[in-house]
């Protein structure tokens, strides 16, 4: 997309879509003003009518042959201008830009008043990409050229940086199975290295039998696809500084294994890999608005399938910290899988994790599908989180981590079992199986099961992958790195 800071009138956009972003108390001010005198009051009288209000997400389209420079307008809602946000923005700017997708080749130029630039052209990046990867004729195209009034350029590439990021994100979600498998990711994950400047350890099955990573290693076995364990890092602060470690769940594919799951559960189980997906595209908008602070990125990629060598219900496994794991049931493998890497994240020395799991369906039961499942061993750590959540607008509630969950991971023959007692208090069970593994480190798990995949579209967002949670990774970092400064 052809991204351009403009300062010009409305009147003067050679543009297929002239987009006005409109507040619901304004009326007809600011660049409508001018659009609605060259169209002879035709917007004062829209506005009266009541057919156009400006409150949120309002959209309403207007053709305009010969009338003006531009082909088309589409007027917006804001909403209300005491509840702008970047979220209110990036979700308005983002739901035009998926209108305005349903053809190919479109020019558009946005007035959306002032602020909020980065926001608003994150959001038209990721309106106008859906989950349409493999289809021949795709129906929805981004824009081929984006004018931006009243922005810096500054403004318009960091929204370019996140908005392609969390864009990452949702193809790596998106793209199917076959396609997507622990080497494969790996792989976007050397080439994305290469282009923004990051580090990379890619560890390979032989190193992760080096490494004593049993129980990734266990999980991996049932496929033929070889599991990877992959090392971001990034270095924004000084030499000795601790980092703060990003950890995803890479299940590029979770049939269940021996637990197998019916279809019907198992058909989007390509979602997987989202928390792994989500560290990678954090890792990449923190490559390229380089805040002063150490990062690493770790990801646990595997397939969890059936074999003749399978891992069964009954066996126990040895983790990399020495604990060892009786499993009862092979679908909840995501927590084995992170209990290798998050003790890689402690031996690395960092000093606050965060990780990101479409862990538990639980979650889902618990808090739907849009509420993030927050648990942690760290109240302040946590509050850190929920901060940078509530600064981009994305949903996150916390759930209790009372001892009683954690007796119910005890087992009779090993030191843990990968499930609780029956399924209720299921997310949090997981989540007390976790915190075995991070040691004394400050650490929240967010369980992203919900918000990671949308069944169904939204106004503002295509169904599938939604690279949740990217932008509140990399608005903590950057909480992290003005901390440290200060
Ligand atoms: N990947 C699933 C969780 C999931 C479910 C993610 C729905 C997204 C949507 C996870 O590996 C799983 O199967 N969890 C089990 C755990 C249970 C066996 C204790 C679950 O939630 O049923
Ligand atoms: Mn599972
Ligand atoms: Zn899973």
């Amino acid at each position: 997309m052809h991204l351009v800071a403009c300062s010009e009138s409305p009147l003067e956009q050679e543009v297929d879509f002239l987009v006005l972003g409109i507040h619901s108390e304004e009326g007809v001010a600011g660049p409508m003003l001018e659009v609605d005198h060259e169209l002879g009051g035709a917007l004062r009288r829209l506005w009266e009518n009541g057919d156009f209000s400006g409150k949120s997400m309002e959209a309403q389209l207007l053709a305009l042959p010969g009338l003006m420079k531009a082909r088309f307008l589409l007027l917006v809602g804001l909403g209300p201008k005491d509840e702008r946000s970047d979220e209110r923005v990036m979700k308005v700017a983002a739901m035009a830009a998926k209108k305005m997708g349903d053809q190919g080749g479109r020019k558009a130029a946005f007035y959306f008043g002032s602020g909020n630039v980065a926001a608003g052209i994150c959001g038209a990046f990721i309106g106008g990409h859906g989950q349409d990867l493999c289809r021949t004729e795709s129906s929805l195209h981004p824009l081929a050229e984006l004018r931006w009034h009243g922005g810096s350029d500054e403004d318009c590439q960091q929204g370019r940086d996140l908005g392609e990021s969390v864009n990452l994100t949702r193809r790596l979600v998106n793209l199917p199975p076959n396609h997507i498998y622990p080497e494969s990711v790996a792989r976007e994950m050397q080439q994305l290295a290469d282009e923004v400047g990051l580090g990379i350890e890619i560890w390979d099955e032989d190193r992760l039998v080096e490494e004593n990573c049993q129980a990734l290693l266990a999980v991996a076995r049932g496929s033929v696809r070889k599991p990877r364990l992959v090392i971001l890092n990034y270095k924004g602060g000084a030499e000795d500084q601790a980092p703060v470690a990003l950890v995803g769940k890479g299940v590029t594919f979770d049939s269940g294994g021996y637990s197998l799951k019916p279809s019907d559960g198992m058909k989007d189980m390509k979602c997987d890999m989202a928390g792994a997906a989500t560290v990678i595209g954090a890792m990449r908008a923190i490559a390229l608005r380089k805040p002063q602070v150490n990062v690493i990125g770790l990801v646990g990629l595997v397939e969890n399938l059936v074999s003749g060598d399978a891992y069964k219900l009954g066996d126990v496994l040895k983790s990399r910290n020495g604990k060892t794991i009786e499993i009862l049931n092979t679908d909840a493998e995501g927590r084995v899988v992170l209990a290798d890497v998050l003790d890689v994240a402690v031996e690395r020395g960092a000093d606050r994790i965060v990780d990101l799991a479409t862990l538990t369906g639980a979650c889902l039961v618990a808090l739907g599908m849009d509420v993030a499942g927050i648990m942690t061993n760290h109240a302040d750590w946590c509050q850190s989180i929920q901060n940078a959540a509530a600064q981009t607008g994305e949903q996150v509630w916390e759930l209790p981590m009372f001892p009683e969950f954690g007796e119910q991971v005890q087992s009779k023959v090993a030191d843990i079992k990968n499930v609780g007692n029956g399924r209720w208090g299921g997310a949090i069970t997981a989540a007390k199986f976790l915190e075995e593994f991070v040691r004394e480190t400050p650490w929240v798990h967010i369980d992203i099961a919900g918000p990671a995949y949308l069944d169904s579209e939204k106004a503002w967002i295509d169904a599938g992958g939604s690279g949740a949670f990217v932008r509140t990774l990399v608005q903590l970092v950057e909480n992290c790195a003005s901390e440290a400064k200060a």
